[in-house]
């Protein structure tokens, strides 16, 4: 969860540093610190801060740190309070070390080692264990690889040594790391987009990098050398920009419908669904659809699983990775599993894809981040065309995930002769055309959901309920909520509140209605008095007669194709929340964008 960043080279080092966290800052930011070699390569300077990077930037600006070295970290908490002390780099003897990831017998390692620590991360002990096979063999590829066969857990590891003068080493395991030639010099990063890459390199699991101003060397998990690892790339930096924005958030839910209209574009031709690279095969004979994915990503599985079922009639699954990576699995060499995933990095789900693959499965991710460890580990891809998200709650790759879902279950459905080719045709104009056009935000509504979540702010517990595919967006449009303003929410289906959960409802109760659904609205609607009736204060979204409930209009998609218009709403909902409360709606507390560890 946290990102790291290391330059070698002939340009000044800590701008090229200070610019790639700023790019990794959204993988965690309670805080951050960078470690440099001086400009005779003497002596390695660590500076360190808890809080966020421009603290870091006020440290930096009164000292003088010239310098063509250095390696920094923006930080996720994981052992560890957010502390100074805890922040890395973490220094021991002549190693100082970045790390992203958990070692998981640090406890261990810190009995083994008998020695002092200033902080309680688990990267301080791994640090003080590479520094005593330094010490040993003053060869720091060797005391790497000691240490390593030692450590257990997942790492990416970026370490510098006081004698070897500005000179880097890396090394990963179940942990994202990439090295590469670009910026006059030698990177290594947690993310491909963070550097200007020339060439690059993931390193696989154990395997170790050493680089100098004048190149980069790569080594397997025993220390012999593997020449040709290095391929070049085109992967387009774009550092984050608000655009006029005040915040990525509001931005990404604005581009929507044009990251709609790409990713349609993308995996379609002839006004078909078409993705490059998955055989028909694959998906004439997916009998059920199995969804896996976290959080956010997986509630748009279970938006598709509905969807097919609802369709075609295709029957399936989504399963949150975190729990189906420790269940007993159930499925067979030949099947299908759809993995659902923003960064293509998230721990869990990489942890089930690599389960999915060795019981013979076929894995097809739904993936946003090019390069990513997912985008390589599964068997077909389809990519989203989100762009880079920003903001810590997913606006706008969710949106495109439900649409390359809705890509895949219409092509299948037309393999298997569940819908004909005419149907097909049609849906997929629909998501062409109508859907962008709907999931745009005008002006009017952007005020009227602006002054309903006013009045809504202070309620500190909400219930989102709905019926169908309505109560499918509301785990999507509580997790938002909670996610960025804090306030206690909860998602419900309509019906199944009186069972229990009514006990909570009273006046300070606020209770937000999603009811696209026409089918289902007079059935929603005795559920919203059952509220009105207790006192709750009602918000609906959607068309309803009902008098005593603020109502955002959204009655524009219906059917399978409503969550398109009404997750922008309630994304905008909880985005006005936020900033009403006074809460950062891009970095909220403890949570980070990319979620590197289990
Ligand atoms: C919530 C959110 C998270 C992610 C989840 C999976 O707004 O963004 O719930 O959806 O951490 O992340 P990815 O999609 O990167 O695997």
């Amino acid at each position: 969860m946290c990102g790291i960043i290391g330059y070698t080279g002939k340009d000044q080092a800590l701008q090229i540093v200070m610019r790639g966290l700023a790019a990794l800052e959204y993988r965690g930011y309670d805080s951050c610190g960078l470690s440099a070699f001086s400009s005779d390569g003497d002596e390695i300077t660590v500076i360190k801060k808890a809080g966020r990077l421009k603290v870091l930037s006020e440290a930096l600006s009164t000292v003088q740190l010239n310098t063509r070295c250095a390696i920094g970290h923006t930080r996720w908490a994981t052992h560890g309070a957010v502390t100074e002390e805890n922040a890395h780099p973490h220094r021991v003897g002549k190693t100082v070390i970045v790390h992203n990831g958990i070692i998981e017998n640090y406890k261990q390692i810190e009995s083994e080692l008998q020695c002092s620590f200033q902080g309680s991360t688990d990267t301080e002990r791994a640090c003080a264990l590479i520094d005593r096979y330094y010490e040993q063999t003053h060869d720091g590829k060797q005391a790497i690889i000691n240490a390593c066969s030692q450590i257990e857990g997942s790492y990416a590891f970026l370490i510098m040594f006081e004698d070897e003068k500005d000179t880097i080493y890396a090394t990963s395991r179940a942990c994202p790391l990439i090295v590469g030639h670009g910026e006059n010099g030698s990177c290594a990063i947690s993310d491909i987009s963070a550097c200007r890459l020339d060439t690059y390199c993931r390193l696989n699991d154990g395997e170790s990098a050493r680089l100098t101003p004048d190149g980069i060397s790569v080594y397997a998990s025993d220390g012999h050398e593997l020449k040709g690892r290095l391929l070049p790339t085109d992967v387009k930096t774009e550092l984050p920009s608000k655009n006029g924005y005040p915040h990525f958030m509001l931005k990404e839910i604005n581009e929507i419908p044009t990251v709609l209209r790409k990713t349609v574009d993308a995996n379609t031709k002839d006004g078909l669904p078409f993705f490059k690279s998955i055989p028909d095969s694959v998906l004439k004979d997916m009998k059920r659809l199995t969804v896996i994915g976290c959080g956010t990503a997986y509630h748009a599985g279970l938006c598709a699983v509905h969807t097919a079922r609802e369709l075609s009639g295709i029957d399936g699954a989504a399963y949150i990775a975190s729990e189906y990576r420790y269940s007993r699995p159930t499925v067979k060499k030949g099947d299908v599993v759809v993995f659902i995933s923003q960064s293509g990095e998230t721990a869990d789900t990489l942890a089930c894809i690599r389960m999915c693959r060795s019981l013979g499965a076929y894995t097809l991710g739904i993936i946003n981040v090019p390069y990513s460890t997912a985008s390589f580990e599964c068997d077909g891809v389809i990519y989203t065309h989100a762009g880079f998200e920003i903001a810590v709650a997913s606006t706008k790759a969710y949106v495109c995930q439900l649409a390359a879902l809705y890509l895949l279950i219409f092509k299948a459905s037309l393999l298997q002769n569940a819908l004909s080719e005419k149907k097909v045709s049609e849906y997929t104009k629909i998501l062409k055309n109508d859907v962008p056009e709907n999931a745009y935000i005008d002006e009017e509504k952007r005020k009227t959901v602006y002054n309903i979540a006013k009045k809504h702010k202070d309620s500190e517990n909400m219930f989102y309920i709905g019926r169908g595919i309505d109560s499918i967006l509301c785990s999507e449009a509580s997790l938002k909520l909670k996610e960025v303003s804090y306030i206690h929410s909860e998602a419900y289906p309509a019906g199944e509140l009186k069972h229990g959960a009514i006990s909570l409802i009273t006046p300070d109760v606020s209770v937000f209605v999603i009811a696209t659904d026409k089918k289902l609205i007079g059935k929603t609607e005795n559920n919203m008095q059952e509220v009105s009736s207790r006192g709750g204060r009602l918000i609906l979204l959607g068309d309803s007669e009902m008098k005593s409930c603020d109502i955002i209009p959204c009655n524009s998609l219906q059917g399978i194709f409503s969550p398109f218009a009404a997750s922008p709403l309630f994304q905008l909902y909880a985005y006005y929340t936020a900033l009403l409360r006074g809460c950062d709606p891009d970095m909220p507390r403890n949570l980070a964008k990319s979620v590197t560890v289990e």
